[in-house]
């Protein structure tokens, strides 16, 4: 099956794209690299020994997309393309709805128009807003505090509102927790461009010696240590989520919402304990205030995804901090461009 991927030179999507090949699927990457590098095509392609085909393009370019689903016959889509800084999106929010909604837009229309009906969403937690309590289930209430997540929420009632008018398309929303992690054989990860915004590229950048410190945001939380608690989620188990729900959604229309989580949370401390373990060194840290806007803690029920798609997460906190590791201290600047 052929699986057209946008945003598949991403972090999330091209480890998705090593799964999906080891799976027997044909993915066919199509992304801008706006926050990605052609070096990592290749990677994929050590891993795999396969080469995806790559289209170099813009989800916004309706022409390109018509083309593109004209000479390939595509089974499904998996949607990861958009911009995912929550403090860049508060600071330019025209570019995050032009980008991830009006993007969405195009690519729906296009797929339409050629009969593709089955798609896989990239969605996050963020659209849970400050949840009443953990862990979340698939049916909370939903609310977004910032452009990023009006943008998932918006794309994730769109999507709603295109199945209700046409049964035949079946759309999954996967509300992804805090990817973290790396390809265990080190050659493929996150490389975020310019500072990180998220936590673990931010330990790991000062494990390698390109950050002097990290700053917790809060000990003053109600948590056991008063910091933060998080679902982190080994990005290979996120991966593998994909690939359960594409072959739950095959066939079988519908809006189908999942959670793509541990079930557990972590605290920050907890985190820089587990990779400190993982580096062999202690790691500076200072404690700050709290960062506007975050919540005290956030992690998924499971149960759902584990019981409608017999997926759950494998992987620990050790092979979280174990892989970061190994692919920041072998690639200390990332990709090569
Ligand atoms: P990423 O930035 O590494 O990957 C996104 C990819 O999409 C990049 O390769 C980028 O070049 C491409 N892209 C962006 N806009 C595009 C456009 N208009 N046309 C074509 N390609 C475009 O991000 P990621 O961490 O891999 O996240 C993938 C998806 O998962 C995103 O939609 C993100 O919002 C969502 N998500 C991520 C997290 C997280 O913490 N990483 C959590 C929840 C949800
Ligand atoms: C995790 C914990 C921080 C940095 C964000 C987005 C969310 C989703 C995942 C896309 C928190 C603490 C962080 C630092 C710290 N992305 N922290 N010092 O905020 O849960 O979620 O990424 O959909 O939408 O909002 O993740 O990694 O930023 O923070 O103490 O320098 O680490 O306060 O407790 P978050 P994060």
């Amino acid at each position: 099956m052929n699986i057209l991927v946008t945003g598949g030179a991403g972090y999330i999507g091209s480890i998705t794209c090593v799964r999906l090949i080891e799976a027997g699927f044909t993915p066919i990457i199509f992304d801008n690299f706006c926050n990605s590098k052609r070096t990592v095509i290749d990677r994929i392609e050590r891993i795999t020994g396969k080469r995806p085909l790559l289209i170099e393009g813009d989800i916004r370019d309706r022409t390109l997309l018509d083309q593109t689903l004209a000479q390939h016959k595509i089974d499904a889509v998996i949607h990861f393309a958009g911009l995912k800084a929550v403090g860049e999106s508060v600071a330019k929010p025209l570019a995050y709805y032009e980008n991830n909604v009006g993007g969405t837009f195009t690519l729906l229309q296009a797929l339409e128009a050629a009969g593709v009906r089955t798609l896989i969403f990239s969605s996050s937690a963020t659209v849970y807003g400050d949840p009443a309590s953990v862990p979340i289930l698939e049916d909370f209430p939903t609310g977004a505090t910032n452009p990023y997540g009006r943008t998932k929420l918006m794309t994730e009632e769109v999507l709603s509102d295109i199945v209700h008018a046409n049964p035949a398309w079946s759309v999954t929303l996967l509300r992804y927790f805090n990817p973290v992690g790396a390809h265990p054989s080190g050659l493929m990860g996150e490389d975020p461009q310019g500072i990180p915004n998220n936590l673990m590229p931010l330990i790991a950048q000062v494990a390698v010696g390109r950050r002097e410190k990290l700053t917790v945001f809060g000990n003053d939380y109600p948590t056991p240590d008063g910091t933060g608690m998080r679902d982190y989620i080994h990005v290979m188990d996120l991966a593998d989520g994909h690939i359960a729900a594409l072959r739950h959604a095959i066939g079988k229309p519908g809006t189908h919402i999942f959670n793509l989580g541990t079930g557990r949370g972590q605290s920050v401390l907890g985190m820089l304990t587990a990779f400190e373990r993982a580096c062999g060194r202690p790691l500076a840290h200072t404690i700050a205030a709290r960062r506007p806007g975050d919540v005290a803690a956030c992690w998924a029920d499971t149960a759902k995804a584990e019981r409608e798609l017999g997926w759950t997460a494998k992987l620990s906190l050790e092979d979280m901090c174990a892989d970061t590791w190994r692919w920041q201290s072998s690639n200390p600047n990332g990709y090569a461009d």
